[in-house]
């Protein structure tokens, strides 16, 4: 087959912050502190970042080093080095759609809440909460806001990588970082704001159980965007005279940096407002306007920055859930870019819908017990993510050469990355081992069970028609 020459990134800080831009998302911003108030804060934080900092840096470097090693995105990639793996690479594009069946309902709100900011919700008489419950379980408001949500996904991913997921994270992402540090001196300098710093910072271990330290390995696993081919997609596309271990780990500390400061930004006024932590997926819509309007007027604009904030981490992560897919289908099937995305983003919009509608009207519609919306969220985050970090672990570990990484990391031995050995050790033993265990204790611990039966089933059986794919 006749190949156009593969598109790169247009320069080094074009990919990193296309790169942070995809690990920086609801992951941090909505998610991370709803998991924190509900696994008793610093305990779970602390668990949380020994998996980031340990687990999760090791598999950005092995996705970085196969993306760009085979010049393929995921599926082609494990497939080029060996075709009895190819499943793992097809396990990450289900996992792309699965986890766009619900993202963009969450970016979706997001996106709504900037415009509601301004147009009576801090102000709203039957209480913010009821407000937020009766907006997500509408029919017809958050579903359009969905679709608008993926309609800019299509419009950035059409454009292609340097003009149109480079341009809009090297925008958008300090754009976020300076909004988040806004809120969070806001957020530290009002009275009675330490009760939440000491929540975020002093660990209570009594939470603590063979759950948290699941939720802790797959929230480390989607807030990194990995265990699915997305930094290796990413790391296809990139120069060889990258060094990737040190973008690796700037990405890293990025990533949970923005996460703690989002922390910094959500609890102490929570606790100032006396406020509940555990409130659950709805904590940042519901307890942040609670937050604003406690300000008065100047609330709005505070809560409609926020909501900016939000909405542009998720679109610069899920543009890079989108690219997953459209890679799989230019790489695999010869598709063009635009039919591409055309293609797989018309399914995100199915998907979308059905799960927006499971917060109301198709609220009793469960498969396995979960509504459709939980189904992909805890198929992804519970199990998918971190048995594809594993089988990424092993195929780097068991199947690659080490001195085809060594030469990759090192970009062919003219830098150095000193640690290659540990590294090389942790891919291989250590965290295959580590993820297995946290996985068999969390998966017999969770309220879900057939449900995870479910998803290690699917796993099996691709695995078993893994050359068929
Ligand atoms: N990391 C993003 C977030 O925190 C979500 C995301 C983007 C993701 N790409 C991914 C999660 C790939 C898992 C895999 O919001």
């Amino acid at each position: 087959m006749e190949r156009k020459p593969r598109e790169h990134w247009g320069s080094r800080i074009g990919f990193l912050m296309a790169a942070a831009g995809s690990a920086v998302g609801l992951g941090n911003i909505w998610r991370f502190p709803y998991l924190a108030g509900e696994n008793g804060g610093s305990a779970f934080i602390i668990i949380y970042l020994i998996f980031a900092l340990v687990i999760g840096i090791s598999i950005m470097i092995a996705e970085f080093a196969v993306g760009r090693r085979t010049q393929l995105a995921a599926v082609g990639a494990y497939k080029s080095i060996n075709t009895r793996w190819t499943f793992a690479g097809v396990l990450g594009v289900i996992s792309a759609f699965f986890i766009m069946g619900f993202y963009p309902v969450v970016g979706g709100w997001s996106t709504a809440y900037i415009i509601k900011s301004f147009t009576g919700l801090l102000s709203n008489s039957t209480g913010i909460k009821d407000a937020f419950v009766g907006f997500i379980s509408n029919p017809i408001q958050p579903v359009a806001w969905m679709i608008f949500f993926l309609f800019l996904n299509i419009l950035i991913v059409a454009k292609g990588i340097a003009s149109g997921i480079e341009k809009a994270g090297k925008i958008l992402m300090p754009t976020l970082f300076t909004l988040l540090i806004l809120i969070a001196i806001r957020s530290i300098t009002l009275p009675g704001a330490s009760a939440g710093l000491s929540f975020l910072f002093k660990p209570d271990f009594s939470k603590v159980n063979g759950e948290t330290f699941l939720a802790a390995l797959g929230q480390a696993f989607f807030s990194l965007s990995l265990g699915m081919g997305c930094m290796m997609t990413y790391g296809s596309y990139l120069n060889r005279d990258e060094k990737l271990p040190n973008n690796a780990l700037i990405v890293t500390l990025m990533d949970t940096g923005i996460a703690i400061l989002a922390g910094i930004a959500i609890f102490p006024a929570l606790f100032a407002f006396g406020l509940e932590p555990d409130s659950g997926p709805g904590l940042v819509f519901v307890v942040v306007p609670q937050i604003f309007a406690a300000m008065g007027g100047i609330g709005s604009l505070f809560s409609a920055i926020f909501f900016v904030a939000l909405t542009v981490a998720a679109l610069t992560s899920s543009v890079s859930l989108l690219e997953v897919v459209v890679a799989f289908l230019m790489d695999q099937r010869g598709w063009t870019r635009k039919k591409s995305v055309y293609v797989s983003g018309g399914i995100m919009v199915f998907t979308g819908i059905l799960s927006s509608l499971s917060m109301g009207l198709m609220s009793g519609f469960t498969i396995f017990g979960a509504g459709v919306f939980d189904f992909f969220d805890i198929l992804t985050d519970k199990i998918f993510l971190a048995i594809g970090g594993m089988l990424l672990a092993i195929f780097v570990g068991w199947f690659m050469k080490k001195e085809d990484l060594q030469d990759e990391l090192t970009n062919s031995g003219t830098v150095a990355f000193g640690l290659f050995n540990v590294w090389y050790n942790l891919v291989k033993y250590v965290i295959p081992l580590a993820i297995a265990i946290v996985a068999y204790i969390g998966i017999t611990s969770i309220k879900q069970t057939g449900l995870m039966i479910f998803g290690l089933a699917i796993i099996l059986v691709l695995g078993i028609f893994s050359k068929k794919f």
